[in-house]
This record gives C-alpha cells, structure tokens and sequence, in this order.
C-alpha cells in the first residue's frame, strides 16, 4: 500500500471532517472540566481531532449537532443492538419512570422473575442476578467463583476485552508467559498474582495454565469480538470445556457481545454448557442493565455457604443493581425488540454486509479477511483471518483504520470507533447495508486506484 497516498486521503478526510462539524468542534473546544475534554475519555478514540456530537437517534439512525445524519452501523458498541429508543422500550421506561414512578426503591419488581425465566430459556443457567453494566457482571462472576473453588486465579485469553475487570489485562508476552497488557492504568498488584492467561484456539497452552491448579475460572468470550472477530476452530470450544471440568475450573461465557451470534449468544447457537453467562449492554435496549446467570448446581453452593455475605458487604452486588427501571428495559427489549425474529433478520442483513465487504476486498486482491458473528461483522488487515488475539492485535492499522472510518462518516456511515466492526439492529435495512457497501468500494478505489 502507498503510504504517501494514505497520508494524504487522511490528511483531506480529517480536514473535511473538521469542515463539516463546527458545532461539535466548538462543544469539544468548549468542555474544558472535563478530564480529556469528554463524558469518558475513550471518546476520545474517533477518527478525527474531536468526536461529533450526539443530536438525536432514533432505530438505525442517529444525527449530529451540525445537521448531518448517519447509517449508525456502531449501535453503541452494541449497547444499542435494540436499535436507538426502540418503542417498547421507551413505553416500558416511561411507564416505570413517570407513570408508576420509582427506580431506584430497593425493591423488586414482578418484571425481575419475568426477566430471569427468559434469560434462562436462552442461555442455560437457571439463577440470575442483575448489574448495571457488563463490567460489574464479570466482577461479580469472578468473586463468586473464587468463593465456590476457593482458588485465586482467573484464566483470560490474551487481547480479550471484559470491561474494566482488573484481572483481564492481561496478555501473552513475547516468552509465552503472562504479562501486563500494555498501557494498564493503575494495576492493583502484578497481574500475575490475580491472572493467568492463554491464546485463543490453544488447548495446549489452557491445560498448561489450569494445570497449576489455582485457577477459579476460565472468562472467555466464545469468539473473541474485541481484538476483531476471532472465531473458535472446530472442538475448541469443547476442548474448554473439557478441561475446565478436568481441572476443577469454573467456565463463565461472557455473551455481552456474542449476544450477536442468536437469541441466547453463542451458548445457545453451539450448544455450550458454562458455568456462569454474563451479559450487559443490548439487554438493556439502551438503559444500563447488566445480568450473570449461575448453573442451578453452583447456585446451590454458594447458597449453601454462611460463611459468604451474600447480602450485604461480601463485595457482590450494588444499591442501584436490579433497579425498577433497569429490570423494565431488560423486559422489553428481550420480550419485544430483541426476539428470535429479529435476530433472524438482523443476522441475514449482516450476511449481506460481509459480503459488501469481501467484494470490496477481493476487487482489489487485499490480503485482509472478514469474519462474521450473526449480526455482528468485522474486518481485520490480514489474511487468512487471525486464529488468535495476539495474531490479530499485530494486524492493526491505526491510519487505514482512521481513513475508513473518516470517509465513512464524512458520507454518512458510523462504524464502531475500536473496531472496524458494523452490527446490525432491527431496523437497519438492506439500502443501508448497499449504501456502506457502496462507500467502501469507493474509499478503497480512491486508496488503492
Ligand atoms: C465482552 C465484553 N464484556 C464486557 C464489556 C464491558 O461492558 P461495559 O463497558 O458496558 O461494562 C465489554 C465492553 O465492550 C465487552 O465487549
């Protein structure tokens, strides 16, 4: 690839989009109190010298404060998978909100069995806790298996994603062995006292780590989505399992994202058997909402033990966890956004995008590779697709990634800011996918000749 060439379509791409945003660029200029001049310093991490500015967003679309409407493939990094304020959403939480009132009462609702029930028709585990985000989940999840094992260790792959979980930065390092991941803010202690870690798709290396004995739990995501999409080869995910049961581990599936793959993630689509489901993010349809379920066996141990606080300072649980509001987005977003239907839909358009996007790639015989998860699709600057974390942290391309998404956006089409990712949601639509796929035939055309 020419990278004078690239240079200078990002250096026209950048300018247009400063062109196209005053109002955005005087908001950013203007946020002064706050730390890295955004709500969460990750919003810094947008193609461009500043983010645009949230308007308004309603299903697939979202609009900016300068005027300008975009084909939002980003969908809030999933936290919108439900499309933008879908209606039965909306009517559940103004019904709580203002209607009945209350959300944060510490009292439950009649929606939190209903909620449970359906959770663990799609996903398995019979017993269910709520968190607000993701994060928390998986927090929650790894000190509940700590107290059931009574082991200290957590086992990651190395570039997965969890939220800000202190245990998952973790990464394999050039000797094999576990390492701090770079850039971690803060680190409690060595990550290596807390975690062990191995590549995706190596049962090697997993039964090397569980074969130490200390590990409570194996957090994984069926395939990873936060280092692109690495999907698991055939008997991987077996093989996890397999050992997990081995070696006395507990197996937690972090479905936050792989919620893409179906109705109950990848668990319910290939037939897993964990211990534990986190999730957060979409099951919300876009107010905070998080959920981990446990096994019915697991559940009983942790019941079983008095000497756990479960209710009150154990360090499992939070006031605004399980709240009215909460519970009631969690209700409809699974009862009537997020059904079966339109998973089926959303997974066909995503279908289509992937094949956009492989057109793109093979007119202009790139070695890169696509990957898909039901409704989630993503492509990687290498090929054959990376098998593992670490071989797909080592194709990224920060300037390429910027100048797609740059071009994309400066036309109207959002991707997700980490990812060169696109998710489907029930209202996106068939124009939608052939308009991207319009626009990246023409950026690469432009790039590439
Ligand atoms: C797989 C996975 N788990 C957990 C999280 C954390 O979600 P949240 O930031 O909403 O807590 C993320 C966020 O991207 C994720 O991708």
């Amino acid at each position: 690839m020419d990278r004078t060439r690239l240079h200078r379509l990002l250096a026209r791409e950048s300018a247009e989009a400063e062109r196209r945003n005053p109002r955005s660029r005087a908001a950013y200029e203007g946020a002064g109190n706050l730390f890295g001049r955004v709500p969460m310093t990750w919003m810094n991490k947008t193609a461009g010298a500043f983010p645009r500015y949230l308007a308004t967003a309603r299903g697939a679309r979202v609009t900016d404060i300068d005027g300008h409407e975009y084909i939002d493939f980003c969908l809030g990094d999933t936290g919108a998978m439900a499309g933008h304020s879908p209606a039965p959403v909306t009517e559940a939480v103004q019904r709580r909100f203002a209607e009945l009132g209350g959300a944060t009462a510490m009292l439950p609702t009649e929606d939190a069995a209903w909620v449970g029930a359906e959770l663990t028709r799609r996903f398995g585990p019979t017993h269910w806790s709520f968190a607000l985000t993701a994060t928390d989940a998986n927090r929650w999840a790894i000190r509940l298996a700590r107290a059931a094992t009574g082991r200290p260790k957590i086992l990651v792959n190395s570039y997965c994603y969890h939220g800000s979980v202190d245990e998952s930065l973790i990464v394999v390092g050039p000797d094999g062995r576990g390492t701090a991941r770079p850039g971690n803010v803060g680190a409690p202690c060595d990550v290596t006292l807390t975690s062990r870690v191995a590549e995706f798709n190596d049962l090697e290396q997993l039964e090397r780590e569980l074969a130490h004995g200390d590990v409570a739990a194996v957090l994984m995501e069926p395939a990873l989505t936060n280092i692109g999409i690495v999907l698991p080869e055939p008997g991987y995910l077996a093989g996890v399992r397999a050992l997990t049961r081995r070696y006395g581990t507990l197996l937690i599936n972090d479905e936050t994202h792989t919620l893409s793959a179906g109705p109950g993630g990848c668990t319910a689509a290939w037939d897993l058997e964990p211990d534990v489901v986190t999730v957060g993010k979409a099951i919300g349809g876009g107010i905070p909402a998080g959920a981990y379920g446990l096994s019915a066996d697991l559940a009983a141990r942790l019941l079983g033990r008095p000497d756990l606080d479960l209710v009150d300072m154990g360090g499992v649980g939070g006031t605004l966890a399980g709240n009215a509001l909460s519970v009631a987005a969690m209700r409809a977003t699974l009862e009537h956004v997020l059904t079966d239907e339109a998973f089926a839909r959303m997974s066909k358009l995503s279908e289509r995008f992937e094949a956009g996007v492989r057109a793109g790639i093979d007119a202009h015989g790139l070695p890169w590779s696509v990957s898909r998860l039901g409704a989630r699709t993503e492509y990687r600057f290498t090929g054959p697709a990376p098998r593992t974390g670490s071989e797909s942290a080592a194709a990224s391309d920060p300037e390429l990634e910027d100048y797609l998404h740059l071009y994309l956006a400066n036309r109207g089409i959002l991707l997700t800011p980490f990812h060169n990712m696109a998710l489907m949601c029930p209202d996106t639509t068939e124009q939608d996918v052939d308009t991207h796929t319009g626009l990246f035939a023409a950026a690469l055309t432009e790039l590439l000749g």
